[in-house]
């Protein structure tokens, strides 16, 4: 199966899934990485891994005078092509027609671009995944690791945690496909709380696409 991985930073839940599939603990293969910001991190950990990356920035649309949707379209046809070009000659031949690719699956991970309907609707539904460090529906959008510290210093929560699921238009919503709790501790700090969130997002990520990649497998 081959998956391409969304990122915008430091890319270290991508590093786990790197990581996992060259301990082939992961039985997949990381087609593409796509990066909305030139110089994140997260490009170099590909080049290192020899996998291919894109990057594609909002700002070079609206610089062109185009829209969000337009940089989304682009981004989806941009891995399809991707996955089609770069499909084996043995493909090509065998099934002659030079059907557009898609993946078998999308992840996002530490993905900052909130994608449209339009995008989405490029894929096949339930194919495209994202990490998000909160329980459904507690901090959804950006900061969601300082938010839920913030409330946990105003004795609101005692724990919070992280999440994959299934992404659809509506921010952090979706079928939850695999979530953990995280306490947080009295001794906490932000940056205590975040090692021990990214942690668990670091497996979480991988046993996520490996859910999804079995029961796509188990449905053929
Ligand atoms: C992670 O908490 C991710 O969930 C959030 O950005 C943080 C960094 O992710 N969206 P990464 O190290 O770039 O994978």
């Amino acid at each position: 199966p081959r998956i391409v991985v969304l990122i915008s930073g430091n890319g270290s839940n991508l590093q786990a899934i790197i990581d996992a599939v060259q301990s082939e603990s992961l039985n997949a293969e990381i087609a593409l990485v796509v990066s909305n910001r030139k110089g994140a991190y997260g490009l170099t950990r590909a080049a290192n891994a020899g996998i291919p990356t894109m990057t594609v920035t909002l700002k070079e649309f609206k610089d062109a005078g185009k829209t969000r949707v337009d940089f989304d379209l682009d981004v989806a046809a941009r891995i399809k092509n991707w996955l089609a070009q770069s499909r084996s000659e043995a493909d090509r031949s065998s099934n002659g027609t030079t059907a557009v690719d898609t993946p078998d699956l999308i992840v996002l991970a530490g993905w900052m671009h909130i994608l449209s309907p339009d995008f989405l609707q490029q894929f096949p539904p339930g194919q495209i995944i994202n990490l998000h460090p909160a329980l459904p529906g507690a901090f959804d959008g950006a900061h969601a690791i300082e938010r839920a510290f913030s409330a946990y210093k105003e004795g609101k929560i005692q724990e919070t945690g992280v999440m994959v699921h299934k992404v659809i238009p509506e921010v952090d919503r979706g079928e939850v496909v695999l979530q953990e709790r995280i306490p947080i501790l009295p001794e906490d700090t932000l940056e205590t709380l975040e090692d021990r969130i990214h942690k668990v997002e670091h497996r979480l990520i991988v046993e996520g696409a490996k859910a999804i990649l079995s029961r796509s497998q188990a449905s053929r």
